[in-house]
């Protein structure tokens, strides 16, 4: 298969080039590729002709986007459209990889999850500009793509909470305060990668489907694993603390935990979070101190 990787060199994208290897792969980035250009990326994609798009490209750091509006829904509405427009013209299957950000998280209901018919409320402008860019893709695009729903992810390089926790907690000093009452589903890169060529294997599939790690526990719950995984290279102690402690210019959801139910009805299981953890901290690509 011939596989274009909007933002292919971002943390996700990486690890998909890694991962769809066997395949001809195109890096499509920054500054060669650029979403928000419709026409460039319309005559590149059709020179080159791919078979399936994986749409990455995004932006990403969720409290800039509430100072920059406009920039936000350019890359994550405008760049899903011209993404979607240049998939029909050369009739590539797209996969979209949207986030657990469209809930509005509240109230917390534990052990609520967001199941894919659940209907999105966005608190924030990265997830209403990320929403914004599902519905160009399920408006231009219906019947040969998937949003794909990722959420609190980590992978080789970062940047993540983990690569974060990693460096403060290798340094001695008070207790480590972290966030305990947002709750979500902790997931790597490398899993959503398989769940990718899952659904590059399965072309009858379309529509919303959610791809995080099973089970879900807080920041905090987060930080206490990998504290335990790490062992003597995280000597500080953690703490919980509340969301009120750490007041940011984005509101978190308080819960996003995301219910995998299509993946399950296709009977696909991915691993839970704390398995997905442990074989990343012991693949020796987590450098545990990098916040990269
Ligand atoms: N990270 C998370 O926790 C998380 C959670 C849920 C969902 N997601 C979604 O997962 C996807 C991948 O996230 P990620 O963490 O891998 O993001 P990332 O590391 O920020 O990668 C995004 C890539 O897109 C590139 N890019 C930015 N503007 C572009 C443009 N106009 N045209 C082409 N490429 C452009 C970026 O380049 P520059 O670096 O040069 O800007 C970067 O290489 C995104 O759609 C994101 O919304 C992420």
């Amino acid at each position: 298969m011939k596989i274009l990787l909007t933002g292919g060199k971002g943390m996700l994208g990486r690890t998909l080039q890694r991962e769809l290897a066997g395949n001809e792969i195109v890096v499509a980035d920054l500054p060669d590729w650029d979403v928000t250009d419709a026409d460039g990326f319309m005559g590149r994609t059709l020179a080159a002709a791919p078979d399936a798009v994986v749409h990455c490209a995004a932006m990403t750091k969720v409290d800039d986007c509430e100072s920059n509006r406009e920039l936000a829904f350019r890359l994550n509405e405008e760049g899903s459209r011209n993404v979607a427009l240049a998939c029909k013209a050369c009739g590539a299957r797209l996969i979209a990889i949207s986030t657990d950000y469209v809930f509005s998280g509240e109230p917390p209901r534990e052990p609520w999850a967001w199941s894919e018919t659940d209907i999105p409320r966005p608190r924030t402008v990265y997830g209403a500009s990320k929403f914004a860019g599902e519905q160009m893709v399920q408006m231009i695009h219906p019947d040969n793509s998937v949003i794909l729903r990722i959420a609190w992810l980590y992978g080789a390089g970062g940047p993540s909470f983990l690569h974060t926790m990693a460096k403060l907690g290798a340094r001695e000093g008070a207790p480590l305060k972290v966030v305990d009452d947002q709750r979500g589903n902790p997931t790597s890169t490398k899993v959503v990668a398989d769940v990718v060529k899952f659904l590059l294997a399965r072309p009858d599939v379309s529509g919303i489907v959610h791809g995080t790690c099973e089970d879900q526990c807080t920041w905090y719950g987060l930080a206490k694993e990998l504290k335990r995984l790490l062992g003597a290279s995280f000597p500080r102690e953690v703490a919980p603390c509340a969301t009120e402690e750490f007041p940011r210019p984005a509101p978190r959801p308080r819960n996003s935990a995301l219910k995998k139910s299509v993946l399950n009805v296709l009977g696909y299981r991915t691993p839970r979070w704390q398995d997905a953890l442990a074989e990343f901290v012991g693949s020796g690509e987590f450098d545990g101190i990098s916040d990269k």
